[in-house]
């Protein structure tokens, strides 16, 4: 990716932001976006990015290139000083990819597990999925609309999962994580239907980026064989692919790592 555009049909320098920049992928897509000599400025978010080493490490040495900014994209109070803080600093944004998303969670009450049966469904449960995976997307682009309304490129991407998948779903289980990822999957479907008409090149994309090793999926990898757990480099590397290769067009699909389309 070193070498070639972020964006397609766009070789111009780019504002990018990542949100969930301390997780496994959100850490492999923001160093690999530092890398990346077309990106002008990198903002990197997530409820600690300012405590985070690894963040530190991009940033310290960058000269302001990249910055790392605290915001708990549940909470729109938050989300608005984010927008506030990045509209001081650049006028547009052109790429931002959010990989925000929680499957368990040990420090609410009652801890967020996903549910093997029915008996496991709760209204705590199904609303703290639906807060983070669900909501916090759609509320984050309504903070970021002002940046993403311009005439230049403008992708926002949401890591979704397969498991959102309604067609696809055969085996069950998950149902606060499956149902809010399939909310997501509308949320982000109707706002590429919005942002077409705000902006002719905006591209808006739900992306599944395989089962990946990174503490969300660590407890449920028994079953995963290597081949097909995928490092989050490999996969931060294969989404910024899917990304570079969509059109205009193609806004308001839902891909996999590998370009393919996932039926909703
Ligand atoms: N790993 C997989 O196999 C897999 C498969 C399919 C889909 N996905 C999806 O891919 C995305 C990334 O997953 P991952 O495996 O990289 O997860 P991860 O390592 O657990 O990282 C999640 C990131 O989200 C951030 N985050 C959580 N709640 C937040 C909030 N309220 N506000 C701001 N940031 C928040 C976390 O940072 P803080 O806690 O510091 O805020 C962390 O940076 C998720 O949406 C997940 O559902 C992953």
């Amino acid at each position: 990716m070193q070498n070639t555009s972020l964006l397609h049909d766009c070789q111009t320098p780019l504002h990018a932001l990542v949100v969930g920049a301390t997780g496994g992928i959100g850490l492999a897509l923001s160093q690999q976006l530092a890398a990346h000599p077309q990106v002008a400025r990198l903002f990197v978010v997530a409820r600690a990015a300012t405590r985070s080493a690894a963040l530190a490490a991009l940033a310290e040495p960058s000269g302001g290139r990249i910055v790392a900014l605290d915001c708990d994209i549940r909470e729109e109070a938050d989300l608005a000083g984010l927008a506030a803080e990045i509209s001081r600093a650049v006028p547009a944004l052109h790429l931002v990819i959010n990989t925000a998303g929680v499957l368990q969670d040990d420090t609410t009450a009652p801890a967020l597990r996903p549910e093997k049966s029915l008996a496991q469904v709760s209204a705590a449960g199904l609303q703290a999925s639906f807060a983070i995976n669900a909501f916090a997307p759609i509320l984050l682009a309504k903070a970021l609309l002002p940046l993403l309304r311009h005439s230049a490129p403008a992708v926002f991407a949401s890591l979704s999962a397969r498991v959102g998948s309604i067609g696809d779903n055969r085996i069950g289980g998950w149902y606060s994580y499956r149902a809010a990822k399939a909310a997501q999957n509308q949320l982000l479907k109707t706002l590429a239907i919005e942002l077409s008409r705000l902006n002719r090149q905006a591209i808006v994309l739900a992306l599944h980026p395989g089962t990946t090793d990174t503490g969300l999926s660590k407890p449920f990898q028994a079953n995963v064989s290597t081949e097909k757990l995928f490092s989050p480099a490999f996969a931060a590397a294969a989404l910024l692919q899917v990304i570079a290769a969509r059109v205009p067009a193609d806004s308001g699909n839902f891909y996999a790592w590998d370009g393919r389309p996932i039926d909703w």
